[in-house]
């Protein structure tokens, strides 16, 4: 069993991020719920606890306190914003109220030697968010750093090994924050650094044949990097008993039917059913225009069909999903904000409700990095591991008003090559989304002695780092000339191609 570090958690949005910075380190957390009783924590033999940060005040009756005893079990605890108050709190010092919250950016300056700062400059800039602040240190405590607003902004008991952060070392806005919890880890816990994503699979497989037993599982494959990690970790872990389907809307790029059967069916021996059902998403969205009813209606029909097929599958108990702690986060929605409904994405939320199905998700709290790497211990592929976003939608937003059979025929041909001549010349995996657009207009063009009069083709291809802001990327000239000679020349249909140079935002990455 690998050393265990615990995050007690008190509600904070980074708690995950905490736990995903252990792992970083190649040591193995876990998350469990503020109040778990110390019995339980004891179990799990750990070198170390993190209280991490959280919404409530510890000010007020009945807000989030751990077991107090997870001060007497001798071992290093460290805590995070709310965590450092609840230390003091908790441990007769003082915290009020303060009189300006302190958000944002903010310089900490060390003012003693510490192990949990060591090897840091001595001055650095930390991220804060909170409104609380410690005014007097517990018996035995000394601070070590502090910032303008918090004269206790980091502090320490060597002797008992505590240590309270008034920042978030977690966020990426911190600067040295990795380097702190390495200090916390290595340097206070006595970590080995004995932790790897080899283990999260053995243990991810063992959990996952615990809930399932002799159960049947069911998971809609898309091809994508989260259903295919889940795919390929849910069938080592239980086999047979895992049934993929894969619907084809018809909506699909060029041979991606193919290569997910090739590749699940093929390779991984899964038990994949494909569904085809071109026809019934394609009569459905005809003469649709309207952006938000085509994915609407895209929803709709994916949840009737896989439910249409998960009758025919018979007996099935639990419906798997490749969520990722990232969708965990965003599919919270936050009220009065317009920008969480700018697009309605696509996901099967609704679904295990309606069809009494137990949910399994074994990468809830992994991050995509971390799923990469995990499918990387499965034998994925590259070429799934690393392929470009692909909305749920599909073709169905890259076609402009209404979709025609004719019309996806074109826009495949176009993305193919599009597509052939990024990996040709190793843009593919440099940028964030290069794919076609088609543009239901036509325009007059020569060809030969002929006049054409055609569609169009537009080229998305955008850098990013999250999908939330994204600039157009600058293609060398000949890569651009190619590809579009290519689409003219080889797509019956098409004699202009135009290249999008918008960034998001205010324009979107998608064109619908
Ligand atoms: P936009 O167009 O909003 O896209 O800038 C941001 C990212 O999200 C992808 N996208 C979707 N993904 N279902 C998805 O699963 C959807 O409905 C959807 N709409 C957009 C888009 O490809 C880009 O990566």
């Amino acid at each position: 069993m690998p050393q265990t570090v615990i995050v007690l958690d008190f509600g904070s949005q980074y708690t995950q991020v905490i736990a995903r910075r252990i792992r970083e380190a190649n040591v193995y957390s876990k998350v469990i719920p503020f109040d778990t009783p110390i019995n339980e924590i004891q179990a799990d033999n750990p070198v170390g606890i993190i209280l991490s940060g959280g919404p409530s005040s510890v000010l007020i009756e009945n807000s989030p306190k751990p077991d107090p005893q997870v001060f007497e079990l001798e071992i290093p605890v460290m805590g995070i914003c709310y965590g450092l108050q609840l230390m003091g709190f908790m441990l007769g010092g003082a915290v009020e109220n303060s009189v300006h919250r302190e958000y944002g950016y903010g310089t900490l300056s060390k003012c003693s030697d510490s192990k949990l700062l060591e090897g840091l400059p001595n001055s650095f800039r930390v991220w804060n968010s909170h409104g609380d602040r410690l005014t007097k240190l517990p018996y035995g405590f000394q601070g070590i750093a502090k910032t303008d607003n918090s004269e206790f902004a980091v502090l320490e008991n060597p002797e008992k090994k505590f240590y309270g952060l008034q920042y978030h070392p977690e966020v990426a806005h911190s600067d040295f924050g990795k380097e702190v919890i390495h200090n916390f880890l290595f340097k206070i816990c006595g970590c080995l650094g004995d932790w790897s994503m080899h283990d999260f699979m053995n243990d991810s497989i063992t959990k996952i044949r615990q809930s399932v037993g002799e159960k049947r599982v069911l998971l809609g494959l898309s091809g994508g990097v989260d259903s295919s990690v889940a795919a390929a970790l849910i069938h080592k872990a239980i086999g047979d008993k895992l049934t993929c389907v894969f619907v084809d809307n018809g909506l699909l790029r060029k041979n991606e039917r193919q290569d997910v059967e090739d590749l699940f069916a093929g390779n991984f021996a899964m038990d994949l059913r494909v569904v085809d059902a071109k026809d019934y998403f394609l009569d459905r969205l005809s003469g649709i225009t309207d952006p938000e009813q085509k994915r609407k209606i895209i929803g709709v029909s994916f949840v009737e069909i896989f439910d249409q097929e998960v009758e025919k599958i018979g007996e099935v108990d639990f419906l798997a999903q490749g969520t990722l702690y990232p969708d965990v986060i965003e599919s919270v929605p936050i009220a009065g904000n317009p920008a969480s409904l700018i697009k309605s994405h696509h996901n099967v939320g609704g679904l295990p409700e309606k069809m009494k199905l137990r949910l399994l998700e074994p990468l809830r709290e992994l991050f995509k990095d971390e799923v990469r790497s995990l499918g990387v211990e499965l034998g994925l592929p590259k070429e799934v591991l690393w392929r470009q976003p692909f909305p749920g939608p599909g073709l169905g937003v890259r076609v402009m008003g209404d979709i025609r059979h004719e019309y996806l025929e074109v826009l495949r041909g176009a993305d193919f090559i599009l597509q052939e001549e990024m990996y040709a010349s190793n843009l593919y995996y440099k940028v964030w989304q290069s794919f076609a657009v088609f543009l239901p207009v036509r325009t007059v063009g020569v060809m030969g002695d002929e006049r054409t009069y055609d569609h169009v083709i537009a080229l998305r291809i955008v850098e990013s780092s999250d999908a939330m802001t994204a600039d157009w990327a600058q293609v060398p000239y000949e890569v651009l000339r190619k590809v579009s000679s290519r689409i003219i020349n080889e797509v019956k249909g098409v004699n202009r191609v135009v290249l999008d140079i918008s960034s998001k935002p205010p324009s979107t990455i998608e064109w619908e």
